[in-house]
């Protein structure tokens, strides 16, 4: 049988090392780099949830950052599903819960970059929007900061 949970990183960090394996499958990059991201998941923003199959693997990732400090926006990056477990409807399972995640906190919108993918988050709602302007990290909010993503969902609606 299949048991599925989401997680966020910071709660199950013996699977750190799986998660990094699964991101760096589809996205290759340092381990040194992807650790020091997934180990900056904390209760609040950056968040990285994840997926795990049977207690033990880890089959799909999101994480979530906020765009300016303290700010009502959340960039959503890096979703990937585990290949052999992909049109089962995980992907949409773990977007709808790191929806739940943000709304919780109060959060207003969420934006995401895609190339390749724009069906999977049209399905769920999202919207082509105006590019925004996003550094990695959450800068303290200026008045003119630009935007540079190019999806989005209204959580309010
Ligand atoms: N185009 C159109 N529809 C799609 C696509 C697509 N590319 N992918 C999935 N769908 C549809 C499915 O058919 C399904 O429709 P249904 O509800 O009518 O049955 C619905 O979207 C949900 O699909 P899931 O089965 O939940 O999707 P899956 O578990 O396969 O996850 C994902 C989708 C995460 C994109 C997966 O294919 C993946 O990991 N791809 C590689 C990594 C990647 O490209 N990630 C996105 C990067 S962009 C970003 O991170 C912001």
């Amino acid at each position: 049988f299949e048991f599925l949970q989401v997680m966020a990183m910071h709660e199950c960090k013996h699977l750190i090392m799986e998660a990094c394996n699964l991101i760096n499958s589809e996205w290759p990059r340092s381990k040194t780099a992807r650790l020091q991201s997934l180990f900056m998941s904390c209760d609040k923003f950056p968040t990285s949830l994840v997926l795990i199959l049977n207690d033990f693997q880890i089959v799909g990732h999101v994480k979530l950052s906020e765009i300016t400090v303290g700010g009502p926006d959340i960039i959503l990056e890096s979703v990937i599903i585990h290949k052999e477990h992909r049109g089962k409807g995980w992907g949409k399972m773990l977007m709808e819960d790191a929806e739940d995640y943000v709304r919780r906190r109060g959060k207003k919108m969420i934006y995401l970059s895609t190339r390749g993918q724009e069906g999977f988050y049209e399905k769920l709602g999202y919207e082509v929007c105006k590019p925004l302007l996003y550094y990695g990290v959450a800068l303290e909010p200026t008045p003119d900061h630009e935007p540079k993503v190019n999806g989005h969902e209204n959580l309010s609606e």
